[in-house]
């Protein structure tokens, strides 16, 4: 058994869930009034209740021990002190240098990354003034009014997610768009909006190597050329209309990028974690800079936040520690996370990479197979479309599914009684959630509703709700930049914290990059019927019939 396993501190968690598991959450706020006192904590204008949890004062003080034991105190400092954390690959994780607004250095190797930061930071605010203002003209003399942002996973997701969070601050003059999928589908409906003279595309990609990047961006190129009748200065075409953002210069030159509009970022960053760098330069584009460093600012706020409150106070540790007591205590598998704001739709799909790329580790960071379960899988939608949909498994089904809900206080689109239905079921939800619907209940609302005997009793079973599910519930002023900052920076911390329970390396992927090797081998297959695969009967199989039915 690992050490983990093994753990004084797991040990008593083990123990106290054995006695926890029984009580139901309506009995633990009937005992004590003071529960969302007690369990709730506001970080500026973020409010976090987490009293509809399975948990009591000893539960956290055990989760807290665990916390202690793993050394998550250590660990903090260890990522902002810029520690090749991420060992596998031999790189610091130093995301937060890039949210860093405080003047003090950030060291890495002895050398302070923050003028490098700084300087990537000056230069997207000119290149996203001169777009924003009509200054940076293109090909045939006209101002840009839509941006592509060409990218994927990291390079996507983040300043996705983003900037539809933040379109109320948008420009009224451009438009944003994201392709992403290397199913030509995605930039040929894409593409057929847009005028080439007008737009400006971005190719994301923190290697600069990944296919799907690199063959998207060359068929915008080739589109672009085409429209513009540009063939003969084509290079000055693609010079005005493409912009890069990369850690791989060479690639990007070698691409044709006009290194004016090459825009860099570092090792350092990791591509789910990297919208804070030059990866946000679409963010900067489409809300202006000035907004942009007002998500720092927000980021900032939480990282100085996870830096510095004790442990039993710090947002991200307890939701972390949440999550290991549900996912590694009562078997939960998976995590739910409903945003009621539609402007965060895409909330959920960027904490997909976030939390499951990162914590999807299946050894430790010695290598040794984990005896524990580690991430979980994430997955939600916007309330209250969720609710219509797939709310019933959550409430009857089965399984155990923690849930986050977050709700502003105010809606950017005041609309007579919109937001406060909104927030309503937002709230009844997690209510209804917590205390279900005993036997008794139900037989009084059928009762109620007039039906009797036989009737009653065959439909009653089906009416009673168990409840007792844990939800975390997540208040905000209005969804502003400074807000969505501190709420990315949370979730990603929150995912830190686990590693370092787990004794995972949340930096690396080489899951996903497998994917990257195994497309590349079956590629030519497809392309040459001559091609003899040597897979497996089935990918052999499904090779034979494209070239058959090709
Ligand atoms: O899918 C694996 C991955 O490496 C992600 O981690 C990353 O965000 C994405 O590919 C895109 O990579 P790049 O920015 O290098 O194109």
């Amino acid at each position: 058994m690992s050490k983990l396993v093994e753990s004084p501190a797991w040990h008593a968690l083990k123990f106290h869930h054995a006695a926890i598991e029984t009580i139901h959450m309506r009995q633990m706020f009937q005992g004590d009034p003071m529960r969302f006192d007690k369990f709730s904590l506001k970080l500026g204008n973020l409010l976090f209740d987490y009293s509809k949890n399975r948990i009591n004062d000893q539960t956290v003080k055990l989760l807290i021990d665990l916390a202690e034991q793993a050394r998550v105190p250590v660990w903090i400092e260890r990522m902002f002190n810029g520690e090749k954390i991420n060992s596998t690959e031999q790189r610091a994780a130093l995301h937060t240098a890039l949210r860093n607004r405080s003047d003090r250095p950030v060291l890495l190797d002895g050398k302070d990354v923050m003028p490098d930061v700084r300087r990537v930071l000056g230069l997207m605010r000119s290149f996203s003034d001169a777009v924003r203002n009509g200054k940076y003209l293109g090909h045939t003399g006209m101002p840009i009014t839509d941006i592509v942002n060409i990218g994927i996973g990291g390079s996507d997701l983040g300043p996705l997610m983003v900037c539809e969070a933040l379109k109320p601050h948008a420009s009224q003059n451009l438009r944003a768009h994201f392709v992403s999928n290397i199913d030509g589908t995605h930039l040929t409906e894409t593409l057929k909006k847009l005028d080439a003279a007008t737009t400006l595309f971005i190719v994301s990609s923190k290697t600069f190597t990944t296919q799907e990047t690199l063959t998207n961006a060359s068929s915008a190129r080739a589109w672009l050329v085409e429209k513009l009748d540009a063939k003969t200065d084509d290079e000055q075409a693609v010079a005005k209309h493409f912009a890069a953002i990369s850690t791989n210069l060479a690639a990007t030159s070698k691409f044709g990028i006009n290194p004016h509009n090459v825009f860099e970022f570092w090792d350092w960053v990791g591509g789910r974690y990297s919208l804070w760098s030059a990866i946000g330069l679409p963010i900067a584009l489409y809300v202006g800079m000035d907004i942009f460093e007002e998500l720092l600012d927000g980021g900032y706020a939480m990282d100085e936040h996870f830096r510095s409150a004790p442990l039993d106070m710090n947002i991200p540790v307890l939701m972390g520690l949440l999550g290991i007591w549900y996912g590694n205590f009562f078997g939960a598998g998976a995590n739910a996370v409903f945003p009621y704001d539609q402007y965060l739709y895409r909330f959920p799909a960027y904490l997909q990479q976030l939390e499951m790329e990162s914590n999807g580790k299946r050894v430790d960071r010695d290598g040794n197979p984990v005896d524990y379960d580690t991430g979980m899988s994430v997955w939600g939608e916007p309330g209250t479309n969720g609710q219509h949909a797939f709310y019933q498994l959550i409430h009857q089904g089965t399984r155990m599914i923690p849930a986050d809900f977050l709700a502003p206080l105010h809606s950017h689109n005041p609309l007579g009684e919109h937001h406060a239905i909104l927030l309503a079921n937002c709230y009844a939800q997690t209510e209804a959630l917590m205390l279900g619907k005993t036997i008794e209940e139900a037989r009084a609302e059928l009762e109620a509703q007039g039906l009797h005997g036989e009737a009653l009793e065959a439909l009653l079973p089906h009416k009673v709700f168990p409840g007792n599910k844990p939800t975390n519930t997540l208040i905000f002023d209005k969804l502003d930049p400074h807000t969505l900052g501190m709420l990315i920076a949370l979730y990603e911390h929150k995912v830190f914290v686990q590693s370092v329970v787990w004794n995972i390396n949340p930096f690396d992927q080489w899951g996903v990059e497998l994917g990257k090797q195994l497309a590349g081998n079956i590629l030519p297959e497809l392309r040459d019927v001559t091609f003899t695969s040597r897979h497996d009967a089935s990918t052999n199989g499904l090779v034979d019939y494209y070239q058959k039915h090709r």
